[in-house]
């Protein structure tokens, strides 16, 4: 039996109460991954792992076909719930497992892959597979949370320096910097650049957002006036894109790393 939750909802994944860091996390991740996705009328485009389906509806929205593919029949339950509020040609939605795609080769335009990867357990054998059904010309787009960020680093210098510098316990709550135990990886620029490279010709590397979970960062931010906390968040988002590798988020762009003339 493979070890995932098909009846998660997502309810301890979305924020509730959103600060400007995460209102700006979140809205920045959605826009460069849909974005790179090149999604227009007459693309089709692959959503893997699409949850609760509000990437496949956006990219939908922007007319292109879209095919949302998820093991969850809850998750897609609810994605079919969104669609019918929205008007227009909405997606197909189909169950399946990331490493083993029921896709042809080279069946699609762009193939999206956002905040799911580090919850697969075969997260190598799903890039190969995102890699076979994409058009050689086409986009493979992945999006992941970084967890060498600045905000993970700060966390665990800051404990480092309270249990083994001052001797004070452990702090009890979750730390940032610790994946979550429904996560099988804990991505890092050197890592997802590694195993992408294995099935696609990486075309960028970008960093989205920075300092997000760092400790005091959203409260100070929800307490800034919106016209100095603005600026601040989107000034760290200017630095991420500087240095990937201290950034909440990478978004990686590759297209197939095979023949043209070869396969499909
Ligand atoms: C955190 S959600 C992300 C959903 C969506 N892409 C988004 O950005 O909101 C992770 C999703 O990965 C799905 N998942 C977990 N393991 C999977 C696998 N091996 N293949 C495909 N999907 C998987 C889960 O059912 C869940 O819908």
């Amino acid at each position: 039996m493979r070890v995932v939750d098909l009846d998660r909802d997502m309810s301890d994944v979305i924020p509730t109460g959103m600060t400007p860091d995460s209102e700006f996390l979140f809205d920045r991740m959605t826009q460069v991954t849909l974005d790179r996705t090149q999604a227009a009328a007459g693309k089709l485009v692959l959503d893997v792992a699409s949850g609760v389906g509000q990437d496949s509806i956006a990219l939908a929205t922007r007319g292109a076909n879209v095919v949302g593919v998820e093991p969850s029949g809850r998750m897609t339950a609810m994605a079919k719930l969104f669609a019918a509020e929205k008007a227009g040609p909405m997606p197909d939605w189909v169950r399946g497992w990331s490493d083993s795609l029921p896709f042809a080769t080279g069946s699609f335009d762009a193939c999206i892959c956002k905040g799911a990867m580090d919850h697969f357990d075969c997260p190598g054998e799903a890039i190969a597979e995102m890699a076979r059904v994409t058009k050689v010309d086409g986009k493979v787009v992945l999006a992941i949370a970084n967890f060498e960020s600045l905000a993970c680093r700060a966390g665990r210098g800051l404990d480092d320096l309270r249990q083994d510098v001052f001797g004070w316990p452990a702090v009890r709550v979750r730390r940032g910097y610790d994946a979550p135990s429904d996560h099988f990886t804990r991505y890092e620029v050197g890592l997802i650049r590694e195993q992408a490279e294995q099935s696609l010709i990486i075309e960028s590397l970008e960093g989205i957002s920075m300092g997000w979970g760092m400790p005091g960062w959203s409260r100070l931010m929800a307490v800034l006036p919106s016209a100095v906390a603005l600026p601040a968040v989107r000034g760290m988002d200017q630095l991420a894109r500087q240095f990937p590798s201290l950034s909440d988020v990478i978004a990686l762009v590759g297209r197939p790393r095979r023949s043209a003339s070869t396969s499909a």
